[in-house]
């Protein structure tokens, strides 16, 4: 197949959700469809349960089982589809936000009855900011859930996302009798199982025939009449443009757990979500059908073996084609690699590659001279951008409690910070070290991995901190005098770039109106 053609073919994409919606239900699904995995309950929840914030044995099992789930490819109608998972606790925030970075699409799960929560608003700004093509799917139908109409509403408003349905529920919870798909015209009977791999569909070219009532009843006939019309009057035809763009959302209704409405969905995927897209350099936007191989390491695995420090770097392929063993420029180093152990992710088992392409993510085995952020490329020096930082929320002093393992602390600290777990910033001043989070987890998640694999131990310091600003200016004469007036609170992330440690929202405040010619950014990318 041609370079075209291998493109055409691949859909990359990530589900979201706030935890508990149904995303693994829903991934399961698709897996089946996909012919990926024979029965349901194949695939583990990643998610961290509140409850098992100290069992450590419990995270090390979820860190197993996020290598085996990170990213799932599975065939479907002629497509090579690439699902990339994400953590649904808040905690780990940060790594859903890059995987982001890597997908061309999202499907976005909300749960029927509790409708748009906090953490699908957090993910869709996430998506706004690179105009990634959002489907909902609005699931456990089969709940007493709310109101169809209500939901679109609180979506539009809350996500501030123009939604389009593009199938429709008939009743909901008990009286739950199926979708009609807007999309495909055709009536789908709902029956609740859990086993069963498609439902029964009925064509139905026009719901005013009265064979509808037949399968529906009459009230249920009327009302989906009324309602489609109402759908009708206020939706324009749909326009995938608009999709494309990230300006219109379509939506499904269905039951992830009773396969109900899911290969709805997942047709309509196929159908319409983007094959890989164009994405940004520092020097140029590359396409996919760019004939020189470009790619870049969007997550970082440390290998569950303490003895062995090799990881696992997650690569999307964004141009040309990746050949195992083949050597590449990776930027960063300014120097030549190539890699002869690469992994594809097929379901849940991992195979080795030797070729890759666009809309691909393969697993590079790597001792360490990889990093998040990285780009491999033909011979081009632009690194791609946009998987930036974000401003941490909660900051702790790192204390050495092991005066004779100082090396190995600081080794553990870079090659974790390497990982993406957390942010550390080094005081200009005294060298003082403070690990930035997003999640109360995290700290420790760290705590536990430098005792057991760098064997350092170390305890977290509380500190008054408010936030962690990137700071720049095009005044260099600003930055000496800021620097010599807030030196004490200046500190370098692990790139060198200067962050100012800001103790309140209100100091904060004070010092940018002190010192107008310094910008503060609240991510790394500015
Ligand atoms: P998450 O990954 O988004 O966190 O959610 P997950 O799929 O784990 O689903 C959360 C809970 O919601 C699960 O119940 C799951 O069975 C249930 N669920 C998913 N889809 C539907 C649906 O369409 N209808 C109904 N009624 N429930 C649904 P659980 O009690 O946590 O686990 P389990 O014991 O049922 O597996």
């Amino acid at each position: 197949m041609s370079l075209v053609e291998e493109i055409e073919k691949r859909r990359t994409f990530g589900i979201i959700s706030h935890p508990d919606a149904g995303k693994t239900t829903l991934t399961e699904k698709l897996l089946l469809f996909g012919g990926a995995i024979q029965k349901a309950g194949a695939v583990k929840s990643n998610k961290i349960k509140d409850h098992a914030r100290s069992d450590w044995m419990e995270i090390e099992k979820q860190r197993g089982i996020s290598v085996a789930t990170s990213v799932m490819g599975f065939n479907y109608r002629n497509k090579r589809i690439n699902l990339l998972d994400t953590p649904g606790h808040k905690d780990f925030a940060e790594d859903t936000y890059r995987t982001l970075t890597a997908v061309d699409s999202v499907i976005m799960v909300i749960d029927c009855v509790k409708g748009v929560e906090e953490q699908t608003e957090r993910l869709m700004e996430v998506c706004r900011m690179r105009q990634t093509p959002v489907l909902c799917f609005i699931n456990k139908m089969d709940r007493e859930g709310r109101d169809p109409f209500e939901l679109l509403e609180e979506i539009e408003e809350k996500l501030n996302l123009r939604v389009h349905p593009l199938s429709w529920p008939i009743n909901i919870g008990k009286n739950f009798k199926g979708v009609y798909s807007l999309y495909e015209k055709k009536l789908v009977l709902f029956e609740a199982s859990r086993q069963k791999l498609s439902a029964e569909k009925i064509e139905i070219e026009d719901i005013n025939s009265p064979e509808l009532e037949q399968y529906v009843g009459e009230n249920d006939a009327n009302q989906l009449r009324e309602d489609v019309e109402l759908i009708n009057g206020v939706y324009e035809d749909f326009d995938k443009e608009e999709y494309l763009k990230g300006n219109i959302a379509p939506v499904f209704f269905g039951s992830a757990v009773n396969n109900f409405g899911v290969q709805e969905l997942l047709d309509c995927f196929v159908d319409i979500a983007p094959a890989p897209i164009p994405r940004e350099t520092e020097l140029r936007s590359i396409a996919p059908n760019d004939p020189k191989f470009s790619g870049f390491i969007f997550k970082i695995h440390a290998n569950m073996d303490p003895k062995h420090r090799n990881r696992i770097a997650f690569m999307r392929v964004c141009s040309g084609q990746f050949q195992r063993s083949k050597p590449f420029l990776h930027i960063r180093h300014d120097k030549k690699m190539k890699f002869s152990n690469t992994t594809a992710f097929m379901a849940q088992d991992k195979e080795i590659v030797d070729e890759a392409w666009p809309g691909d993510i393969i697993g590079l085995y790597d001792t360490g001279n990889l990093k998040i952020g990285d780009t491999l490329t033909e011979g081009e020096k632009g690194s791609y951008k946009g998987i930036p930082s974000f401003s941490p929320e909660m900051f702790r002093e790192v204390v050495n409690k092991d005066a004779m393992k100082t090396k190995q602390l600081e080794k553990g600290l870079s090659q974790l910070m390497e990982e993406g777990l957390a942010q550390l910033f080094t005081f200009e001043m005294g060298n003082r070290k403070v690990v930035g989070v997003v999640g109360q987890l995290q700290f420790e998640v760290i705590q536990f991995r430098l005792l057991n694999e760098y064997g350092a131990s170390c305890d977290f310091r509380p500190m008054n901190l408010y936030k962690a600003c990137w700071i720049s200016s095009e005044d260099e004469k600003a930055m000496d005098e800021f620097y010599a007036s807030k030196g004490r609170h200046i500190a370098k992330d692990k790139d060198g770039k200067l962050v100012f440690m800001a103790e309140s929202r209100a100091w904060l405040q004070m010092v940018q109106d002190n010192f107008p010619k310094i910008t503060f950014h609240f991510t790394s990318e500015f």
